[in-house]
């Protein structure tokens, strides 16, 4: 789909990029030609990325750091600028979830989310973002959200508002750091099986019902969500500011009325349909 050389000279910082949608990303983006930082608080998966990156004859580095700390955050920044002499592009791909009874979450079970995913992406945005505006030769953010950040959802209270907080986030330095050529845009996936969503989010019998209720009647590949974060981050989606595109098979819309109405059998609505309709009045 792509040219192999797409994102040659570019170079990428994936938060969370050793495992899950992250880990996708950082593989797809350096078969593309961009060398690879993958930043995650676990050394083992990140080295793992690192080498299978290195076997396919790319570059990539290990940053071993959690987001929310925001002292680690920019020395990372400085341990790639130090390695490979630029940041082109930031991927904030890391996430924390579970689902709770809000009415039962402790301060700290707030925190622990919303610090990944809120504050951490302020730290990584707030340290490449100063880079970029230093080095005047724009750049690119991409935020990985999900459709609950305008819906918002229940049993995952801490999530739904970091994520919305992001979104925002992203729309705020869209305008604000576009005089510097930096775009920001986000992707807002729904229902992709990895480890570590799935192990926090399935309970027994979500797994067989998300794929009845999504339009496509499946769940989403994650090579599907690193080609669209491919493109864009490309320079091909350079005039892409702000925006944020959904990649979900249309799970999201299925709440609106009457859609519900696709999980029967074309032949069940037909007959519910026509037994509503009102007899034709006899000649
Ligand atoms: C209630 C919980 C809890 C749970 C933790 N806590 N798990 N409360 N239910 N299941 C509380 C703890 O009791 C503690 O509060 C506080 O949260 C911090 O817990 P720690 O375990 O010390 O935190 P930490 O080790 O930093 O782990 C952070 C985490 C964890 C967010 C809790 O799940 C994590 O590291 N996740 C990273 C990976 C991940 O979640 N990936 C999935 C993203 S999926 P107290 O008060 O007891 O001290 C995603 C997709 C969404 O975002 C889109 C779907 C469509």
């Amino acid at each position: 789909m792509f040219a192999h050389d797409l994102l040659a000279g570019k170079v990428i910082v994936v938060t969370g990029g050793g495992t899950g949608l992250g880990r996708s990303m950082a593989l797809r983006f350096a078969e593309l030609g961009a060398r690879v930082a993958v930043l995650g608080r676990r050394p083992e998966p990140l080295a793992e990325v690192v080498q299978a990156i290195a076997a396919g004859g790319g570059d990539a580095l290990a940053i071993n750091a959690d987001v929310r700390d925001a002292a680690r955050v920019n020395a990372a920044v400085e341990e790639v600028l130090a390695h490979f002499g630029a940041i082109h592009v930031l991927v904030n791909n890391a996430a924390g979830n579970f689902l709770a009874l809000t009415e039962t979450l402790s301060p700290n079970a707030f925190n622990a989310v919303v610090g990944i995913v809120l504050n951490g992406t302020f730290h990584c945005t707030s340290a490449v973002g100063k880079h970029m505006i230093a080095r005047g030769t724009g750049g690119c953010i991409l935020n990985i959200v999900a459709t609950y950040a305008w819906t918002g959802a229940a049993y995952v209270v801490p999530s739904v508002c970091a994520k919305a907080g992001v979104l925002a986030m992203t729309r705020a330095l869209a305008v604000e750091w576009g005089r510097y050529r930096i775009r920001l845009n986000a992707i807002a996936p729904g229902p992709f099986p990895t480890e570590g969503a799935w192990s926090r989010l399935m309970l027994p019998g979500m797994d067989e019902e998300g794929r009845r209720r999504n339009p496509t009647g499946r769940f989403g590949d994650p090579t599907e969500l690193a080609n669209l974060a491919a493109y864009l981050v490309s320079d091909a989606a350079g005039y892409i500011n702000g925006e944020c595109v959904t990649i979900d098979g249309g799970e999201w819309l299925m709440g609106q009325s009457f859609n519900a109405l696709t999980l029967l059998p074309p032949e069940q609505f037909q007959a519910m349909v026509a037994a509503l309709r009102p007899p034709k009045p006899s000649a």
